[in-house]
Formats: structure tokens, C-alpha cells, sequence
């Protein structure tokens, strides 16, 4: 019998330093292709361009590959029992880094049968990470980008956004990785919040619409010019219905994926003020109009419209929201979003529990600020899919900002201050695409 031979690959793009693995892995026997799901790879990376299906057909048309199988994890070990390879071939470039936790697993797993690990020659420049960014400007189209965040939230349990309010935060939201090495696992966020409030805050002005939809396209221009990631717009009271229902296709045809409209109306305070300021909720079935409006407004199914609930912020019951709900996803809502300035969690988790009796499937976003003793997995158990952190960004520059500044004017020189507190511009620089 011949020998098996088994690769894992999550090969969003296909490059020869695919084949030149599978057509190694071919001398040793047949080869079986275990092909990352789109799951396994949105858990690490993005949503990878092409999907499950695509990827599959590809390899499947290779004349040295005998079968492609499913890989739903990164971790090997579940395929590898099954199948009992006598070999598995990997490029030699994953013996550091998170890659090496994975290694060292597929070595110790294959030790129960006697199989063996064959490590090939890393093709230099041909890995996917590399062609991705090599790409990424070719890929990174309006359509493409708007598209992205549904594709997430089809793919993930649940997303996570960081506010990113000019071209550098939105740097760093597109570019900052957790790699857990015991757990062999890479963390980034998902997408972008483009807040109001920071928005406002960094342009020294009150978060009441008075940085208007001009501006915050700015912004969004500046972001998106150097990332990729989905954007999520705070778009405040969404404004009138009639402006609204131009607004949205404007967005829409930028590549913004979502924009939040809140039920209040008059002169908008920021949320996190609660009852101390005036906050007038608007009539839901007005505010539901504006919804529909909006959606019919349209021309993609990609961009999607959340309704802001803010009944508990201005001392309204659980049920005042949920009645909101109702009305704003009957109005074509994507999904809602639902806020609250308690520290407790208590009024979230309770909302939740009675919205997800009768909505499994709607898209739901919470924004733990002020509750922010809770994991995203206990906020993911209680319901929510998408969490926002909405402004962690704006909130961590300014304590910075302001101690050297301060340090500056109590040593009367830089020195001090450079050293306790900045970086080096290289190392700021090493993240602006173009720059050396
Ligand atoms: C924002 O970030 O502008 C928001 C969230 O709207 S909050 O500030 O909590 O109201
Ligand atoms: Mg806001």
C-alpha cells in the first residue's frame, strides 16, 4: 500500500511555494491535502479571500494530490489520529513563533504511530502572509472591504472592534497581534469603530454632531487609505431620514460595512453621561421609519444598518427596550446594538436573555465600557456577537500625552521625558506603510 502523506494548508493564495511542498510530499506517497476551513482561518487571520469551496476545487484539480480533507482547527491532532499519515510535510519556516507550538504537537502526536515530520525548504517570499500584503492594495477595493465584516460574523462566534480614529490608530488596529504561545493561538481584532466620540475628542470639540458627516468622512478616508479591516461607523442619530437615506450610500460606496444610528433625538449627549444630561429618546416607530428608509436606500446586501438602543442610558426599563427592538428589526435593522452606562452588567445580561428568546440569529453589539469586568466570552455567553471597545485608544493617548508634556515643563529640557515616556521615531515609522 502506498505511504500517506498529509499536508495542512491554508493556501489563500496559491504560490509555488505550495507546490513545490505538495510535489515533495508526492515522492513520499499520496498526497492528502488538509485544507484550513474558513472558520480556522478567520480565527487567526481574516476571512481568507477565497472560500472553503473555491480553495477546495483548486486543490482537488492538482494532479499530485490525492484527496483534500477538512482542517477546522489549527491544531493538527484531531485529522492526524484519523488518518494516521506515515508523513507530514511542512515548509522549515514554522519552528519559531506560535507556528513552533503547533510543530512541536504534530511531532509528539505522530510519535503514536511512528509517522514523521519532513520539513522542506522555506520558499523565500512565497508565504502567505507575504503575497497578502504584498496584495492587499489589489484586494483592498470598496467592495471587497465592505463585504468583510458579514463574512465575519458568519465565521466567528463573535468579532471584536477597536475604535481607531485617524491613519495611525487605525495602524494599529489593523496591525496589533496577541500570539498566546501556550494555547498556539494569534489574536487581532476584527474590524474598526469609527467613534463619535473620539472623533469629536480628538478634534478638541463636544460629542454632540457637531463634527459633521464631512469630517468623519475624512476620517474615514484617512483610515482607510492605509488599512483594510472592516469599519463600523458611529453615525450618531443617523440625522434626518431624508439626509440619512443619502448618507448610507455614501458609506456604502466608500466600503464602510456598518453604520449604528441611536434612538435619541434633539441635541445629542454622549451616552456615557446617562440621565446627568438631557437625553431625549426618539418615538420608536419615527426612528424605525428612518431605519427602513435607510435600508431601502441601498444597493448592496453587504451594508448593514445597526439600531442603537438607548432606553437604558436615558432611565428607561429592560422592556422599553426590547419593545424597540421589535419595532427596528421589523424595519429591516441588521442587527441592534444595545447600551448601557451600569458598571454592573446586571440590565445587559438581562436584555440579552430576553432577546435572545426570540432572536437567535440577530447580530448583536454591546460596548463594555463601563462594565468592563467581563470577558468577551461571558459576553458572548450571555448573547452579544460583536464588542466594541469604543474608545480605549483615545483614553490610553491622552494620560500619555499629557504626562510628557508635563515632564517637559517640570525639567525644562526633553531628556527625561524621552526617556520615561516616548518611543523612538524608527519604531513608530516601522508601522507607516511606505516609510524606512
Ligand atoms: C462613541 O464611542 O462615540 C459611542 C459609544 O457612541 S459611547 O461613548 O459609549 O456612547
Ligand atoms: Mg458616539
Amino acid at each position: 500500500m502506498k505511504k500517506k502523506v498529509y499536508i495542512a494548508m491554508s493556501a489563500d493564495f496559491i504560490h509555488n511555494g505550495h507546490m513545490n511542498i505538495i510535489d515533495e510530499g508526492a515522492k513520499y506517497g499520496d498526497v492528502i491535502i488538509g485544507l484550513l476551513t474558513d472558520e480556522a482561518i478567520a480565527m487567526y487571520k481574516r476571512a481568507p479571500l477565497l472560500n472553503y469551496e473555491s480553495r477546495k476545487r483548486i486543490f482537488e484539480s492538482f494532479k499530485n494530490v490525492k484527496e483534500v480533507v477538512k482542517q477546522d482547527t489549527l491544531d493538527y491532532t484531531n485529522n492526524l489520529r484519523k488518518i494516521k499519515p506515515d508523513y507530514v510535510i511542512h515548509g522549515d519556516d514554522w519552528q519559531k513563533g506560535i507556528q513552533s507550538v503547533i510543530r512541536e504537537k504534530v511531532i509528539e502526536v505522530l510519535k503514536e504511530w511512528d509517522g514523521k515530520l519532513i520539513e522542506v525548504p522555506y520558499t523565500v517570499g512565497s508565504n502567505c502572509t507575504d503575497l497578502e500584503e504584498q496584495y492587499r492594495s489589489l484586494t483592498n477595493t470598496p467592495d471587497n472591504r465592505r463585504s468583510k465584516l458579514k463574512k465575519l460574523l458568519n465565521l466567528k462566534p463573535y468579532v471584536t472592534v477597536m475604535e481607531a480614529s485617524n491613519g495611525l490608530s487605525g495602524l494599529i488596529v489593523e496591525n496589533a497581534k496577541e500570539e498566546n504561545l501556550e494555547e498556539g493561538k494569534v489574536k487581532e481584532f476584527d474590524a474598526m469603530w469609527v467613534s463619535s466620540l473620539c472623533d469629536s475628542t480628538f478634534k478638541g470639540k463636544p460629542d454632540i454632531e457637531l463634527v459633521d458627516l464631512t469630517s468623519r468622512i475624512n476620517t474615514i478616508n484617512e483610515i482607510m487609505e492605509v488599512t483594510t479591516k472592516p469599519i463600523i461607523l458611529d453615525g450618531d442619530t443617523g440625522g434626518k431620514t431624508e439626509h440619512f437615506v443619502y448618507n448610507v450610500k455614501t458609506l456604502e460606496r466608500l466600503g464602510v460595512s456598518a453604520i449604528i444610528i441611536e434612538d435619541k433625538t434633539g441635541l445629542k449627549k454622549n451616552s456615557l453621561f446617562g440621565t446627568e444630561v438631557k437625553q431625549i429618546l426618539e418615538d420608536p416607530d419615527v426612528f424605525a421609519e428612518k431605519i427602513r428608509e435607510g435600508k431601502s436606500a441601498l444597493a448592496t446586501r453587504d451594508f448593514m444598518i445597526f439600531a442603537r438602543l438607548e432606553s437604558l442610558i436615558a432611565g428607561k426599563p429592560i422592556s422599553d427596550a426590547l419593545l424597540r427592538a421589535d419595532k427596528y428589526i421589523d424595519a429591516g435593522a441588521d442587527g441592534i446594538m444595545i447600551h448601557s452606562k451600569e458598571k454592573d452588567g446586571e440590565d445587559i445580561k438581562k436584555f440579552l436573555k430576553q432577546f435572545r428568546k426570540k432572536y437567535k440569529e440577530v447580530p448583536v453589539i454591546v460596548v463594555p465600557t463601563t462594565y468592563n469586568q467581563f470577558t468577551e466570552e461571558e459576553l458572548h455567553s450571555w448573547g452579544a456577537n460583536i464588542i466594541i471597545y469604543a474608545n480605549h485608544l483615545l483614553r490610553s493617548a491622552y494620560p500619555a500625552m499629557l504626562n510628557t508634556a508635563k515632564q517637559i515643563l517640570k525639567d525644562g529640557r526633553s531628556k527625561e521625558a524621552s526617556e520615561k515616556y516616548c518611543t523612538p521615531v524608527k519604531e513608530i515609522l516601522s508601522i507607516i506603510p511606505g516609510e524606512k
